[in-house]
């Protein structure tokens, strides 16, 4: 089951990222899909709040995996928007390090991904609207939607 869901501003998508971060489990993977200035790096900055996190969080565009280790649980902050060649990345092992990754640009390393995971779509409806359509794929992440959602 899919879930809609409509965000009229930066502080409406913060709510929904702290509300899932509420619900989060070691390995739990997130992928965020959503055009440029959609609201990826929005979402991770509210799940990252949630988590405790206090550095700043900036989009890992060069470097394209940040982590994060100041939170509850270890943050791994995926930008692969500038990936050339996802061989070169030890992408996987970041899903087995028992902390939460967030994925922007996930379609760029999609055979990579893990069949379990929460696929959110950002939809831009204009200046501060967005619809999000949140996928969940086992069991964890249906749970996870029930709950939050
Ligand atoms: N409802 C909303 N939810 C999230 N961001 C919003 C919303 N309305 C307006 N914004 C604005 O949209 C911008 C989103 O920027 P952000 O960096 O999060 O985009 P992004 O999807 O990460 O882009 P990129 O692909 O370049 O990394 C911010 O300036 C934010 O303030
Ligand atoms: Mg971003």
């Amino acid at each position: 089951m899919d879930y809609k869901l409509t965000s009229f501003s930066e502080e409406d998508t913060k709510e929904l990222a702290e509300n899932i971060e509420s619900e989060k489990f070691p390995n739990m993977v997130i992928c965020l899909d959503g055009e440029l200035g959609s609201g990826k790096t929005v979402f991770v900055k509210g799940f990252a709040a949630a988590l405790g996190i206090d550095e700043n969080i900036t989009s890992p565009t060069f470097n394209l995996i940040k982590e994060y280790n100041s939170g509850e649980m270890p943050l791994f902050h995926m930008d692969m928007y500038r990936l050339t060649d996802p061989n070169n990345v030890e992408i996987t092992d970041y899903f087995n390090k028992q902390g939460v990754t967030i994925i922007e640009w996930p379609e760029m390393i999609e055979d990579y991904l893990p069949a379990e995971r929460l696929d959110i779509k950002i939809k831009v409806v204009n200046e501060n609207k967005r619809v999000l359509i949140l996928k969940p794929y086992g069991e964890k992440y249906e749970k996870l939607c029930d709950s939050v959602l």
